[in-house]
């Protein structure tokens, strides 16, 4: 018989997208009884982006399809040479059919299957972990993985300590077949869930347990409820663990890492957990002063960022590390 061939897959194209709208502190500050100086020092968040409602071009698909054919055209490829859209986001188009169908359509994907994955802010590891997986079992050779938000949906603006804190936006990467040899390539994946944890951010209602009432739209209890000082401290830890058992799994230490990728939930989340891992926080990536907390989005648009700009280079070192509703949590460890 045959010996089967062990394959690994690496990221091969980056793109993002973010709605035109730049929403600022002082915006904010005109809606709820809040300041720029408070959601700064509390949350490292200057400004966000915000699409614009009823604007085709900045739906969910929408920007998720853009930000795909830019890393297509990094990756050197054809929509028709895609064969799998994974597209993490608890914030569809619509619940049904998935944003993933839009794209496919809107981007000429006609060989791709198609399907949506919601891990909250986790979403894009727990997709790229899958891609990686269906590229290891020899299964498919092109994979798009998007992260995509438009959290400006789910907002309560009447809720000062939730509103400041998100942004929409949309990243993709392209996953490609490469030899388990080359050193560029997806090393791990760690995921993990604690559903002990679900109440500390959710939407109530809104969903098949809760449907729509006149009564659920003018409590708001269809948007955004979170136990911030609880998911703060769980995220702390978490990010933490996860971080040192991706590196740990490979051998690598902290001191190998050319750059830490955390979830931007709270630029002092990031830095405490910098703080606790002893890791300096120059390489560390933080994008949530422009862009807020963009759950799934959070990741893909900030590592083409760093690509784009040049921060990230062939050979570097990556850890990816992320927590999100659920709880959920995971890491990805790789080499660029
Ligand atoms: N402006 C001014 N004052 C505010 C605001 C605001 N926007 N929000 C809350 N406050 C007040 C509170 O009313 C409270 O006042 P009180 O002491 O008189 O009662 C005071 O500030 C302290 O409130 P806390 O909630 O304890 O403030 P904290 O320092 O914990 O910051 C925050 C709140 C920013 C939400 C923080 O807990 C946090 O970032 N948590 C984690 C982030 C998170 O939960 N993200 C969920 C997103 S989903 C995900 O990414 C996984």
């Amino acid at each position: 018989m045959k010996k089967p061939t062990i394959y690994s897959s690496r990221i091969t194209g980056t793109g993002s997208v973010f709605p035109k709208r730049v929403m600022t502190n002082e915006d904010i500050a005109k809606i709820v009884d809040t300041n720029d100086e408070w959601i700064r020092e509390r949350t490292g968040i200057r400004e966000r982006r915000v699409s614009e409602p009823g604007n085709p071009e900045e739906t969910n698909s929408a920007m998720s399809s853009r930000a795909a054919l830019l890393a297509l055209e990094m990756a050197g490829r054809r929509p028709e040479e895609v064969d799998l859209i994974l597209h993490a986001t608890c914030t569809p188009d619509t619940l049904v059919p998935s944003a993933s169908s839009y794209i496919q359509h809107r981007i000429g994907a006609r060989n791709a299957g198609a399907v949506d994955l919601n891990a909250a802010c986790s979403g894009f590891v727990y997709a790229l972990t899958t891609a990686d997986m269906f590229i290891r079992a020899g299964q498919k050779k092109c994979v798009l993985v998007i992260g995509a938000e438009v959290l400006s949906s789910y907002i309560n603006w009447k809720d000062r300590g939730s509103c400041i804190l998100f942004g929409d936006g949309a990243g993709a990467v392209v996953v490609e077949r490469t030899e388990f040899e080359n050193p560029s390539r997806i090393y791990s994946s760690h995921l993990g869930a604690d559903g002990q944890f679900t109440d500390l951010i959710q939407c109530p209602a809104g969903g098949s347990r809760l449907p729509i009432t006149p009564e659920i739209l003018a409590d708001s209890s269809n948007k955004i409820t979170l136990k911030g000082r609880e998911v703060f401290k769980v995220a702390v830890k978490t990010l933490a663990d996860y971080a040192v058992e991706a590196l740990e799994a490979n051998g690598f230490g902290l001191s190998d890492l050319d750059w830490f990728i955390p979830h931007q939930a709270n630029l002092r989340i990031i830095e405490a957990v910098a703080n606790r891992l002893e890791f300096p926080l120059e390489k560390t990536l933080v994008n949530i002063d422009r862009y807020g907390n963009t759950s799934a989005a959070t990741i893909p648009t900030m590592l083409d960022e760093a690509v784009r700009d040049g921060r990230v280079r062939p050979g570097n070192l990556l850890v990816m590390d992320v927590f999100g509703a659920g709880l959920t949590y995971g890491s990805v460890c790789l080499r660029w």
